[in-house]
């Protein structure tokens, strides 16, 4: 069996984009797992979707991301195709934030080169796993393939190596979502439209999102989790300031907050998808209860550590 987890953004998406910092934590419980068995040709069972996928590298461009990480798997490995049955299941809720498609092309690349007998280090996995983030929104900061391959809380700033971030004190987050799936790359194009529309009035809200992710590493480094609260309000104000909240978001944002949460905002792409709410053993419950009286389709919780 080979995995890779789901994530969540922290703090700092959209401006990470622009050069600014991140925070992203994996979502262990939640996993992409794939397993291989042999087979005639390359076949990839997709046992969410009930089907198999065929898998054709042979184009020059290959625009599914399946195929696409076989085919640098494969290129990388100096392989060719193999007999290999690979099955592929899912626990990560698609187009919500929580990186599934890189979970997904990490778990399918461990198997393959797992099975060749030329297991893929994570360095490299990742540099692949970006390229096929690229083919989902032709601008991704990285943060998504680093959290997931490398499986650690990172501190992250695009063209930079990752920082393991050390947390002090592990703290629970309520990840609920909209039931609202939306494109990543919708709501990155429309922050670049806005931002070369009105660069003077982005700017500083990027800047001020870069500043609040600093504050919000020296209070994980530090153990200052009720410092987290407040900057997860600010980092949400901002995002609503970029246009990439909704109506949906902002309901359950309120709602946690309502029902006691430390701090709440949207994690990832925004538009829809999940938002998160920090959370004491006290509030969890409620909180959980509350997103879903409030319209989630889905709540769980994490502990980040
Ligand atoms: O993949 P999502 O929806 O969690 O969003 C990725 C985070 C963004 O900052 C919006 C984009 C990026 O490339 O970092």
């Amino acid at each position: 069996m080979y995995s890779a987890p789901a994530k969540v953004i922290l703090f700092g998406e959209h401006a990470v984009v622009y050069g600014q910092p991140a925070i992203a934590v994996p979502v262990s419980a939640l996993r992409a797992v794939a397993s291989t068995q042999p087979g005639s040709g390359l076949h990839i069972v997709a046992q969410d979707l009930g089907k198999t996928l065929p898998i054709d590298i042979s184009k020059e461009v290959v625009d599914d991301s399946l195929a696409l990480i076989v085919k640098l798997v494969l290129q990388t490995l100096k392989r060719p195709l193999p007999d290999l049955t690979i099955t592929l299941a899912s626990q990560i809720p698609m187009a919500s934030g929580l990186g599934s498609g890189a979970a997904v092309a990490a778990a399918l690349a461990r198997a393959l080169s797992g099975a060749l007998g030329q297991p893929l280090d994570n360095n490299t996995l990742n540099s692949l796993i970006y390229e096929v983030e690229k083919t989902h929104h032709g601008t991704p900061s990285g943060i998504d393939n680093t959290v997931i391959v490398y499986e650690q809380p990172v501190y992250f700033v695009r063209g930079q190596p990752p920082e393991r971030l050390i947390i002090r004190q592990p703290f629970t987050l309520v990840v609920a979502d909209t039931g609202k799936s939306a494109l990543t790359h919708v709501a990155v194009g429309d922050v670049r439209q806005l931002y070369d529309a009105q660069p003077a009035r982005i700017q500083p809200v990027l800047d001020s999102i870069g500043a609040l992710v600093k504050d919000a590493r020296g209070a994980l480094e530090s153990g200052d989790t009720n410092a987290l609260g407040p900057l997860m309000l600010r980092n949400h104000a901002y995002l609503k300031q970029l246009t990439v909240s909704s109506p949906e978001l902002d309901t359950l944002v309120d709602a946690a907050m309502q029902a006691g949460a430390l701090g709440a905002k949207l994690s990832g792409g925004g538009r829809g998808g999940n938002m998160i709410a920090l959370v004491t053993p006290e509030t969890q419950t409620r909180v959980e209860k509350a997103l879903l009286r409030a319209g989630a389709v889905r709540a769980f919780s994490t502990l980040v550590s």
